[in-house]
């Protein structure tokens, strides 16, 4: 797929699998608009990609743990006077603890950031695509939204939602000349699995290089897949899944941790 000249917008931009599609977009010719909270993180980013590849980086300071989120972010680029070609959702946040002792606010936030926002943002940038006839959106999934995860369920349940909508919606919008994908990465080496304190015993990680390189490739296929999985072995757990009795899937999750 041709990025040339053209503007992606990116959430999740300020480290990990987003920073890293904003570099690999911006030296495949776009200008990018980094979305993230950590503003001092979004602007070391957008510095050392315009340093790399001479195009634009904006550096978007934005919360989207808020109501309407996708509308409020899209009236921020529109003031900015930004108009985006490609969006990718990769925003996302995960919590490893049992349902019971999570708090109200834990649960919601993992609901609202993983599944609300971005189809928020896909409602609201989409029609610009679609006018367009040309873009991709990419929404970043997970591999656990192919299976149940024993302490990390409503992460894995809002992983899976995304997934399932967005290969409806690729349906949907084929033919339009817009290309809507959903990457699900297994264990990454970023900050996630800090942040949401998942163990990592047993797994097995990707480069956040390595997994774009994964969906900007398939994004170059005349007919792009609907959905990719990132990594061999992730491929190969994915079909498994599909076939093992559900204990034994949800005792494979609880020993091989798969943010
Ligand atoms: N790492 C893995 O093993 C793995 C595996 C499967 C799927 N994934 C998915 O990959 C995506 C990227 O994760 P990563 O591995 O790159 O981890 P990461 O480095 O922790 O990145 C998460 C990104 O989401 C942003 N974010 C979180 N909450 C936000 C909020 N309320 N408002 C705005 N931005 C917010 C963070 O920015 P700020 O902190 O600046 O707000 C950060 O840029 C996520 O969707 C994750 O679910 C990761």
């Amino acid at each position: 797929m041709q990025f040339e000249n053209t503007t992606a917008l990116i959430t999740g931009a300020s480290s990990g699998i987003g920073a890293e599609f904003a570099r690999q977009l911006a030296r495949r010719g776009a200008d990018v608009v980094l979305v993230g909270r950590r503003e001092n993180a979004l602007t070391a980013v957008a510095a050392e990609i315009t340093a790399d590849t001479g195009r634009k980086a904006h550096a978007v300071p934005f919360d989207l743990d808020v109501d309407r989120a996708g509308v409020l972010l899209k009236e921020r680029l529109d003031a900015l006077g930004l108009t985006v070609d490609t969006v990718v959702n990769c925003a996302g946040v995960g919590l490893t603890k049992a349902f019971v002792e999570s708090s109200e606010q834990e649960i919601h936030m993992q609901l609202q950031v993983n599944a609300e926002v971005p189809l928020g943002i896909t409602r609201a940038f989409l029609p610009d695509l679609l006018a367009a006839g040309r873009g991709a959106l990419v929404n970043v999934g997970s591999m656990t939204g192919y299976m149940p995860v024993p302490g990390m369920g409503v992460y894995a349940a809002a992983k899976a939602f995304l997934i399932r909508f967005t290969e409806a919606l690729a349906h949907e919008v084929r033919g339009s000349g817009v290309m809507v994908m959903v990457l699900s990465p297994g264990p990454t080496r970023s900050g996630f699995y800090a942040r949401s304190g998942t163990s990592t015993d047993g797994a097995r990680f990707q480069t956040p290089e390595q997994v774009v390189r994964t969906a900007l490739k398939a994004l170059d296929r005349r007919r792009p897949p609907v959905s990719v999985i990132a990594g061999s072995s992730n491929r190969v757990v994915r079909r498994l899944v599909d076939f093992l009795p559900v204990r034994t899937v949800l005792r494979l999750a609880e020993s091989r941790p798969a943010a």
